[in-house]
This record gives structure tokens, C-alpha cells and sequence, in this order.
């Protein structure tokens, strides 16, 4: 919706187109002060994204290819054991409960998939998964644990670069997005979305989990390209959202919000968002 001055025909921007201008100018802002040259983004997130969250750890993915198919079969199943189980029910056991069901029989892109503790398990009980990665060894593994578990409703997807993602479908249900897209500046981010959403359907879920500035407030509000160290094993780039920031990355696609909340005492925060019809 976009306004109208008094007896002028001049259009003021909506709240949204503000809101998006601003994050633009800050994105173009933080990434000129960068120590980084984000020229080629995927090139310096590679650097780092081959380490991958695995329950209480994190491991390389290239050093997971050299291993047995039994070691690695171990090291997943004790991964999600550790990632969604006992003190970590409330990390991501609680989102597995609650999105198992609902995922069922869902097209569903995973962006940035790790490990696949969400994707693998997901697909276990019936959705059909494309993961998507900008690192092939995670895809690689990925690949390998569903081949070992007989799981087959499964795709993947090499994210070279942005044109990589005109291979995929455009009726995707769901675009789930844990911790992948906070990780480079936000007009990066922007335009990365903007390409997904090409590819999720009307009425389709948008559902991300992110950091909120609460904590990186409570770290001592380090530059995007410092925070990493902190929170991710030394990611190049960790930016925290919240719904507004979400909503204008997504601009000028519209979104209700379904859920939105803070939990962890304030480390992470979850976004579900259902697209508008117009
Ligand atoms: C913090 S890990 C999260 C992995 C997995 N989603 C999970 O919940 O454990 C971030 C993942 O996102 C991937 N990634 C980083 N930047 C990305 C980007 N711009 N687009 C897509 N994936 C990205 C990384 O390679 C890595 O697999």
C-alpha cells in the first residue's frame, strides 16, 4: 500500500518500502566497512560452511566423506540424538515435534542443510526434501546418510550460485531456512531470497530460525563480520533479525506471520510466515 500526500500526486513510501530502503542502505553501509570483499559471496561463506552444527559439536563434512558408511550412519543418528533430545529438547526436539506432521507429504526446499538433522529427518517420515547448499561435501554427505537409511523422496541441489536456483520446481510448500541466510550481509540476503521466492508457491510457509538482538546486544554488539566468531565457530558474516528486518528481506513479497518467537533465553528466534495471495 503505498500513500498518498495531501493534494500531491507524489506517493510516499509504505512503512514496507521504508523499512526495505533502509535495510538496503545499511546492507551497502556494513558491507563497505567489511573487512571482506563480498564480490563473490558464496566464495567466502565456502571458506567456513563445510563445518556444519552436528548436536553438541561441529564437524567438517569433507572429513566425514573419508569415513565408513557405519561411522557416519553413528555419527547422524548421535548428531540428532544430541541436537533435539534432554537439555536440547528446547533447541530443536520441540520444532521436530511440532513440524513432523504438519511437513508430511510438503515439497520443501532446506535451505542451507547442513547436516540434514532437520532434512533427513523430515524426510524420514514423509515430506519430499530438496537440499540446498552453497557446499558440495554437505550435500555429498547428506546424500550418502539417506542412500545408507533407504530415504528416496529426496533431491538435492548445488548452490553454486544464484543461477543454480532456475533447476528448481516453482511449487515448493515450504521454504525452511534454519540458519542459513543470516549468514551474509543483508542486501546479500535479500537477493538471495528474492530468488527462492520464485520458487515457493501462494499460500506457501516461509519458516527460518535466526538470532535476535537481544543476543547480540547481550555479546556486545560486535560488527556483523566480527559476531561469527562468537556465536558460529568464526562465520564470516552473523546478522540477527527480527520480524520487520524478515519481512523487508522478503519485500515486496507479503507475508502473514503464523508464529513468532524468542526462545533459548533469547539465542534463537523463529519465524512462520504464510505467503499472501496478491
Ligand atoms: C548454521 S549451518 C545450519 C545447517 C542446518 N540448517 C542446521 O539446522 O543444522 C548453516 C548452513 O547454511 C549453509 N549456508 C550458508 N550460507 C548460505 C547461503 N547464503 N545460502 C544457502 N545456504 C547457506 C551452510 O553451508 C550451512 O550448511
Amino acid at each position: 500500500m503505498s500513500l498518498q500526500q495531501g493534494g500531491s500526486e507524489r506517493p510516499l513510501l509504505s512503512r514496507e518500502q521504508a523499512t526495505v530502503r533502509t535495510f538496503h542502505r545499511r546492507g551497502r553501509q556494513v558491507q563497505t566497512n567489511s573487512r571482506l570483499d563480498w564480490t563473490d559471496p558464496f566464495a567466502i561463506l565456502r571458506t567456513k560452511w563445510s563445518d556444519v552444527p552436528a548436536g553438541n559439536t561441529r564437524l567438517n563434512t569433507k572429513q566425514l566423506l573419508e569415513i565408513s558408511d557405519q561411522d557416519l550412519l553413528h555419527l547422524w543418528a548421535e548428531a540428532k540424538h544430541q541436537a533435539t533430545t534432554g537439555e536440547n529438547f528446547s533447541v530443536r526436539g520441540w520444532y521436530h515435534t511440532l513440524y513432523t506432521p504438519i511437513l508430511r507429504d510438503k515439497t520443501v526446499l532446506d535451505v542451507g542443510s547442513g547436516f540434514g538433522i532437520d532434512g533427513i529427518t523430515f524426510a524420514q517420515s514423509g515430506a519430499k526434501i530438496t537440499f540446498l547448499d552453497i557446499v558440495d561435501s554437505n550435500l555429498a554427505v547428506c546424500a550418502r546418510i539417506c542412500e545408507l537409511l533407504g530415504v528416496r523422496n529426496v533431491d538435492f541441489c548445488y548452490l553454486k550460485d544464484l543461477s543454480s536456483l532456475s533447476d528448481l520446481g516453482s511449487s515448493y510448500d515450504v521454504m525452511w531456512c534454519q540458519g542459513s541466510l543470516i549468514n551474509l550481509p543483508f542486501q546479500l540476503a535479500w537477493s538471495e531470497a528474492q530468488q527462492l521466492l520464485k520458487h515457493l508457491k501462494p499460500r506457501g510457509r516461509w519458516i527460518e530460525l535466526a538470532y535476535p538482538r537481544i543476543r547480540w546486544e547481550r555479546d556486545g554488539e560486535l560488527p556483523f563480520d566480527r559476531w561469527g566468531e562468537r556465536t558460529d565457530g568464526g562465520a564470516p558474516w552473523v546478522e540477527w533479525y527480527d520480524l520487520e528486518k524478515l519481512l523487508a528481506r522478503l519485500h515486496p513479497s507479503r507475508f502473514d506471520v503464523v508464529l513468532y518467537l524468542e526462545f533459548h533465553n533469547g539465542d534463537f528466534n523463529w519465524f512462520d510466515l504464510v505467503r499472501r495471495d496478491n
